[in-house]
């Protein structure tokens, strides 16, 4: 969603803030613009639509001079993208400019303030108010004015401010949005995904919530936001810019599924020791004891994984595991309480219903802990526990590889809480984890056959409807498949549970609909070959996913197959779903589609 950067120092702001928000591109956007105060004097360009606009608008940032300013990439919430609506906004007297992540949810009540005290308004923005409000509390002190301001605000937001009256100084406000604070000896930045600031530093600090930042060239203050000074620590970010970069593919999101076997080495390696999955010092062995049921918490894709990782986890723990989507979670009063372990997975860690979930889950006394990818992101620093996915920078708005290290990790957990509940022999534990770790191997394999899957593509790619199948986890794949399909390629695609056809679905299904029937779970692959088998007899052309070893059981139902290599049933998802990533790949490229960008689609889902 939106994306904010700032610079304060030696070079000229504008290269480096446009630079610095196309590396916010792939969080989604609408409208982009900057903000730079030379000597005093204010210039703001905007434009609607792509940063590649303001760039030519701007010559590069040649024609917008100055060494301090603000950038904002905007995803509309308030108002629809436009030039007036985008960021930054300036308040009336010019004097306070300010780019805005997050929503102010009493602006109304605080522009009416201002309407009557004569001040007038040029958007339809909740950013606006706040630039006027700040400037209506300025006496000569943009940290006093800021604080005044914010004091009053309510909602998530993230703020970057200037003041042409105190030129060289950058405010940074957070709360419950992100903002990171970098270092270098070029200047001072910040931004609210550290991805944009990677080219320049690895040195970061993270805010929290309700603290005001205040950049110079040379220095850095940090306050409370009643202006109590608070120091904070510095951290060092272990990405680094070449992994943020497409490293000769066409697209992140092929580099990123092409990078998967080396993620799951990343991801499960360093917490396997000695055989064992060793996790005691994340969940003790004391929790594990006392566990009564565990939750999973997670939107889109993540939820997904949930999903498997309840079957799995119930199978090899006998754990009840409830998994529930973080924007119901909210609002159905779940029956959670100290014996409960709410585990909440997100690859941004920003998602806003998942980390309101989580508070929720701590407010009513449960332990939570947090699968994330990103180090430093508001769900790693609000969890009580919480592991992380080594999965990189996962640009394409698509997941694929966070979504796989996300799918090894909770196989290692189900193992750890397996063996912690006694409720696995040696011999299925030593299975499993083989497997897992024979997983990167096996995906490999799988990615050198994608000339199969891309032809598949080819003759699939005009279908305007495409139905997934499967029982168990590969209902879950099902969900994925599909997910994955739609949000790339446009397509109308759904999901259902292969049992559940008859129930009503199947009245969909016409001459030449495809069927993609997954069938990876070998103890259940007749059931769902009988399924398969009913939407044939009625027109549809099926592609099926299975197992090596019941390939040729397959192609006597399925008109294509794609197959996978046989693994524990535990491990047939981490498989499984590199086919139908590439097939969504592929088919979205026949289809011109812009595959890292999808249309109204944004990284993270920072409003609710
Ligand atoms: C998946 O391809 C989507 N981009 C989306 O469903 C995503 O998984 C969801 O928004 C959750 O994001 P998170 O993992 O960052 O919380």
């Amino acid at each position: 969603m939106c994306g904010i950067v700032g610079y304060t120092g030696d070079k000229q702001a504008s290269p480096i803030l446009l630079d610095g928000l196309e590396k916010l591109e792939y969080r989604g956007y609408d409208s982009a613009g900057i903000a730079v105060e030379n000597g005093g004097k204010l210039t703001v360009s905007k434009t609607k639509g792509r940063l590649a606009l303001l760039r030519e608008k701007t010559e590069n940032g040649a024609a917008v001079q100055g060494v301090t300013g603000i950038g904002h990439t905007r995803w509309a919430t308030h108002g629809k993208p436009s030039e007036e609506n985008s960021h930054p906004h300036v308040s009336e007297s010019g004097r306070v400019a300010i780019v805005h992540n997050g929503i102010i949810e009493n602006y109304m009540e605080l522009k009416q303030m201002l309407l009557n005290r004569g001040r007038s308004f040029v958007s339809e923005t909740d950013t606006e108010v706040a630039a006027q409000l700040i400037d209506f509390y300025y006496e000569g002190d943009i940290l006093q004015a800021v604080a005044k301001a914010v004091r009053e605000f309510e909602g998530n937001y993230a703020l970057g401010i200037l003041c042409v009256d105190e030129p060289g100084k950058l405010i940074a406000v957070r709360n419950h949005a992100p903002l990171i604070v970098g270092y270098a000896l070029d200047g001072n930045y910040f931004a609210s995904d550290v991805m944009a600031l990677l080219a320049h530093t690895r040195s970061v600090t993270y805010l929290a919530d309700e603290e005001i930042a205040v950049l110079e060239k040379t220095q850095v203050h940090y306050y409370s936001s009643f202006l109590d000074p608070i120091e904070k620590k510095v951290e060092r970010v272990e990405w680094d810019s070449a992994a943020a970069d497409k490293g000769g593919y066409e697209h992140f999101m092929f580099k990123e599924i092409m990078e998967q076997p080396e993620v799951i080495r990343r991801t499960v390696l360093p917490l396997i020791r000695d055989g064992r999955a060793e996790m005691e010092q994340i969940i003790s062995k004391a929790m594990v004891a006392n566990m009564k049921r565990l939750f999973i918490v997670a939107c889109g894709s993540s939820y997904h994984v949930g999903i498997i990782a309840k079957y799995n986890i119930e199978k090899l723990a006998r754990i009840p595991v409830e998994v529930v989507l973080a924007s119901e979670f909210r609002y159905c009063d779940p029956i959670v309480d100290e014996n409960t372990l709410v585990i909440l997975i997100s690859q941004s860690g920003e998602t806003t219903d998942t980390l309101e979930a989580l508070r929720e889950a701590k407010e009513r006394g449960a332990t939570t802990l947090g699968i994330v990818n990103v180090e430093g992101s508001s769900i790693a620093k609000a969890a009580d526990l919480v592991l992380y996915t080594k999965a990189g920078p996962e640009i394409a708005v698509a997941t694929t590889k966070a979504y796989s290290a996300q799918l090894a990790l909770t196989v290692l957990i189900a193992l750890y809480l397996a063996e912690q509940r006694g409720t696995i022999d040696q011999a299925t534990y030593d299975e499993i984890l083989g497997a897992l770790l024979a997983v990167p191997e096996q995906m490999g394999t799988i990615l050198e056959q994608k000339a199969y899957i891309q032809y598949l593509a080819y003759q699939h790619f005009h279908n305007d409807d495409i139905f997934f199948i499967g029982r168990n986890v590969d209902y879950a794949l099902s969900l994925e498949g599909s997910l994955k399909l739609k949000e790339i390629s446009y397509i109308h695609s759904e999901a259902y549970a292969a049992g559940e056809l008859k129930h009503g679905t199947i009245s969909l299904v016409e001459d030449g609909t495809l069927v993609i029937a997954i069938a990876s779970c070998r103890r259940l692959t007749e059931k769902t070959l009988s399924n398969a088998m009913e939407v044939r007899a009625r027109g549809a052309q099926v592609l099926a996913l299975a197992a090596e070893s019941v390939k040729e059981e397959v192609s006597h139902v399925a008109d294509q197959v794609m197959t996978i290599p046989d693994t524990h049933d535990v491990l047939l998802p981490s498989l499984a779903i590199l086919p139908l990533q590439l097939f969504a790949y592929y088919v979205a490229l026949y289809r011109g589609c812009d595959i890292d960008k999808p249309r109204n689609l944004a990284k993270s889902v920072t409003v609710e």
